[in-house]
């Protein structure tokens, strides 16, 4: 118990550092996701269920993050999408996705990236998420401004949904809330500035947090989608909520993410729906 302490303390002491081997170790990890952009065969490609696709690189990704991350912070344990190791739940705890837009990947379309959260008892303390094809590398932890590439970053001064872009996604596969999930879609495209469909739920989130997107809303996601990109947009200043206004974004399986000034308005264009 007390040793369990001095390494918490030894945590919370050392974020600024942890954080900067987690964006050396996204960044070279990230090295190899761009080396294989192109070359994974059809044959190679696996289908998780309908149009939910995996292969070896999403899977060697995470087993390289898993060992380097393990050096980081010994002893620490994980959640991550693709299962390649299987570990109890413990108060220290980084949830990874390897290669968030994976489709995106296998058709050589930007954007895709890396996400890593570090939660300490279900509180995300760092995140970082590596875009890929734009050598973005968005990080931040719990105390610090959120980072892009080195500069601090905000999110956008926008404070209405009509002047606003408003970013979403679609979980693959057939789904019986589709119905009422796409009369959210309907509403923003005949209110908002702009609707975006992005395919990477982590750098969806980043953008949000550099002010690119003024809004991020998705159903359905996994805490690997969302843990390191919520973190981001609070330290860049804005609002993260679950589609009832409540705090269960990360396990909860829905999420809105803005700049703070338009959350009441996108909230408002939610709760009616019957998700
Ligand atoms: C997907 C992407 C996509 C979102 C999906 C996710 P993956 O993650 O984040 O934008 O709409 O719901 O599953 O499978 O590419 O890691
Ligand atoms: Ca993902
Ligand atoms: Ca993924």
């Amino acid at each position: 118990m007390v040793s369990e302490v001095f390494r918490l303390l030894f945590i919370m002491e050392n974020l600024e550092k942890i954080c900067q081997q987690t964006t050396q170790l996204a960044r070279n990890v990230g090295q190899y996701i761009k080396a294989e952009l192109g070359s994974v065969m059809v044959e190679a490609i696996e289908h998780k269920s309908l149009n939910n696709f995996v292969s070896y690189v999403d899977k060697t990704s995470e087993k390289k993050l898993v060992e380097g991350l393990g050096k980081i912070l010994p002893a620490s344990t994980f959640l991550t999408e693709e299962e390649t190791i299987t570990s109890e739940e413990s108060a220290i705890q980084w949830i990874i996705d390897p290669l968030d837009g994976t489709t995106n990947f296998l058709h050589q379309i930007p954007p895709f990236a890396i996400s890593i959260a570090l939660q300490y008892q279900k509180r995300t303390v760092l995140g970082v998420v590596y875009e890929i094809t734009r050598d973005e590398c968005f990080y931040t932890w719990e105390g610090a401004a959120a980072y892009l590439n080195g500069s601090v970053i905000k999110v956008s001064v926008q404070h209405t949904v009509e002047d606003s872009v408003i970013a979403t996604g679609f979980m693959p596969g057939k789904h019986d809330w589709m119905p009422a999930y796409l009369d959210i879609f309907t509403y923003f495209i005949n209110t908002a500035r702009g609707v975006r469909r992005h395919g990477a739920a982590a750098v969806d989130l980043a953008y949000v947090a550099c002010g690119r997107f003024d809004a991020f809303y998705e159903y359905n996601l996994h805490a690997w989608d969302v843990a390191a990109g919520a973190l981001l947009v609070q330290q860049a200043g804005g609002k993260v909520s679950d589609f009832r206004g409540g705090l269960n974004y990360i396990f909860g399986g829905s999420i809105i993410a803005d700049n703070g000034l338009i959350h009441e308005e996108v909230i408002k264009a939610i709760i009616p729906s019957s998700l």
